[in-house]
């Protein structure tokens, strides 16, 4: 499992490092000027410098605990503001597209409007709780990257793949939106152990390790289901007239 996690370990070496140099604000560490010099560049997913396991949920209340997923991130530095991240099943091998995650600073978030907010979970008791973890990466650039870089961060995580989709050939349907977890029983425990013992980690020792980091308070908005929202998308079906219509020999489908 390791041996995905990351190209090489040089790259950890310069996360390492570029982490640890400047802890003062969120991000600021790795400044896109100082990417750009990086063999990575700021392309695709090879410039992915952090690989994240946490579980995500399907919007909405908790009745239905079925619609837990456990999600590999594998997220690439944007600006120093923000990341984004292509999301994978665990579940499927070659894993599923599941869908796409950005993740942006609490100074950005707050320059959201309320609507918009509501579209994005917290991470912070994502952070406290150990549910997202960093496999393969030593303890100590865990805690620094969780606690200077992630905890006080907003996800917006759409899945292209539903959940309710996971068992079909093909990614039918509209993509869904996905939220956090932000309190203890919220998960089916058992869960949490299916995803250590595949990573072989330790989600309550990993949880101990970062009882020092305390986040912000989680600004309105967020985590909209805790309003009572559940919030989903659907397709907008417009009749129009275009102008190859008429033209066209094909009648559309029938
Ligand atoms: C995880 O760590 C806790 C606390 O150290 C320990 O009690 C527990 O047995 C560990 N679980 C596993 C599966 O090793
Ligand atoms: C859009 O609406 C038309 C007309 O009702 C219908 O024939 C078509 O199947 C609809 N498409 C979708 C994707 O709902």
């Amino acid at each position: 499992m390791q041996t995905v996690v990351f190209q090489s370990q040089a790259i950890v070496l310069i996360l390492f490092m570029k982490f640890s140099l400047a802890l003062a604000g969120l991000m600021t560490l790795l400044p896109a000027s100082i990417l750009a010099t990086l063999p990575f560049g700021l392309a695709g997913p090879q410039g992915t410098v952090l690989f994240l396991n946490g579980f995500h949920f399907v919007s909405g209340p908790f009745e239905d605990t079925d619609y837990e997923v456990s999600a590999n991130h594998y997220c690439v530095i944007i600006r120093d503001d923000m990341l984004q991240c292509v999301v994978y099943n665990t579940a499927t091998t070659p894993a599923h597209l599941a869908g796409v995650e950005y993740i942006i600073t609490e100074d950005a978030f707050a320059t959201l409007d309320y609507e918009e907010r509501q579209l994005w979970h917290s991470h912070s008791y994502e952070v406290t709780s150990g549910f997202l973890i960093e496999p393969g990466l030593p303890s100590p650039v865990d805690h620094t990257i969780m606690k200077d870089v992630l905890v006080n961060t907003y996800g917006k995580t759409i899945h292209t793949w539903r959940y309710d989709q996971k068992d079909a050939l093909y990614p039918v349907g509209v993509p869904e939106l996905v939220m956090g977890f932000t309190h203890d029983d919220q998960i089916t425990p058992d869960f949490v152990l299916e995803r250590d013992d595949l990573f072989g980690s330790n989600t309550t020792e990993i949880r101990k390790s970062r009882q020092d980091i305390v986040p912000n308070d989680v600004l309105p908005g967020a985590d909209s289901w805790k309003y009572g929202y559940a919030l989903s998308f659907g397709i907008v079906n417009k009749t129009i007239h275009t102008e190859f219509s008429s033209s066209s020999s094909e009648q559309g489908p029938k």
